[in-house]
């Protein structure tokens, strides 16, 4: 199977990194704006298969889209990054431009591909990304879930002096402040996470999840890029193996959890189709409530970009 990746940054690039390592793909294609960027970074990662003994070639071109032609998976992570003091939706403006005009390549060449962005800021990036490729809506969405899961795991397990592998949880919500951690869905070995710690401690490990990236980006100056790609990553390898994994991804919502017409992170079944389903929890009254709350801020900033599309449609 072959695999583009668009944007061959940070984030890009490890994502690009940690699937060859995985081994099961015949080609990862890296893509970037920047002359020699992707051919170099592709070629420093081809030439690490004979010491950490995998097969998978990663090839880079300058933004020569025929070279993804028929990719079963394309992750878009083109875009600017924050900078401190930034929130994901200052970037807007200047990453809706970039994707939609990856997507409609992207589309042009793999018609088929399933869609994963990455872009920020995330929900509203694969909404443009849904509304201009066109396609079906279990064929685009966005990595969120796992990195904010994933972050929370971290912390917990930390915390807790256990093994991330042993802790299963469930992120909803947008990909921002107000991002949704269940700790009702936490588990610790198949243990309810509150009989493992205190509450308060689990608040403030919730509190630290919410702002997780934030907490990146006044560390190094720019955003995160390890774990988002290996997310990714992880994404990539539940479609071409059609694993059927569950996972929080950024999924457009057609009337579960009562709402319409918005990307948000819901926990969904990933297998060779893209979304194989999107999976409706029981959320009590609080839950629902934050939820929305949630959906309340993604909504402000989809409308801010309708409002950009429709002015350049008009201009
Ligand atoms: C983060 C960026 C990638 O959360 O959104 O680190």
């Amino acid at each position: 199977m072959k695999v583009t990746v668009i944007g061959a940054g940070n984030v890009g690039a490890t994502c690009a990194n940690v699937l060859v390592h995985k081994d099961f793909l015949e080609e990862v294609v890296l893509l970037d704006i920047k002359e020699g960027t992707a051919e170099g970074k592709a070629l420093d990662i081809w030439q690490s298969a004979a010491i950490e003994n995998y097969s998978s070639f990663s090839k880079g071109v300058t933004n020569d889209y025929a070279a993804s032609a028929n990719s079963d998976v394309v992750v878009i992570t083109s875009g600017l990054p924050r900078k401190p003091g930034m929130s994901r939706d200052d970037l807007i403006s200047t990453n809706a431009a970039i994707v939609s005009s990856v997507t409609e390549n992207v589309v042009k060449y793999s018609p088929n591909a399933v869609i994963i962005i990455v872009s920020n800021p995330l929900d509203v990036m694969t909404y443009c990304a849904y509304l201009t490729a066109k396609v079906d809506s279990k064929k685009v969405f966005g990595m969120a879930g796992i990195l904010d899961t994933a972050r929370y795991k971290a912390f917990l397990a930390s915390e807790l002096k256990v093994s991330p592998k042993d802790i299963q949880a469930v992120l909803m919500g947008g990909h921002g402040d107000t991002m949704v951690p269940l700790p009702r869905y936490t588990t610790v070995g198949g243990i309810p996470v509150s009989e493992m710690i205190a509450k308060d401690k689990l608040d403030a490990i919730i509190q630290r999840t919410k702002v997780g990236g934030g907490e990146i980006v006044n560390l190094l100056g720019t955003s995160a890029w390890y774990a988002p790609g290996a997310a990714a990553a992880q994404m990539v390898e539940a479609i071409c193996k059609n694993e059927n994994r569950i996972f929080p991804c950024c999924a457009l919502l057609n009337g579960e959890y009562g709402m319409n017409g918005i990307y948000l992170g819901v926990p969904v079944k990933l297998g060779k189709n893209g979304i194989e389903q999107i999976i409706e929890l029981q959320l009590n009254a609080d839950e629902k409530k934050l939820l929305e709350d949630s959906a309340v801020a993604v909504r402000e900033v989809m409308g801010a970009l309708d409002k950009m599309r429709s002015a350049s449609a008009t201009n």
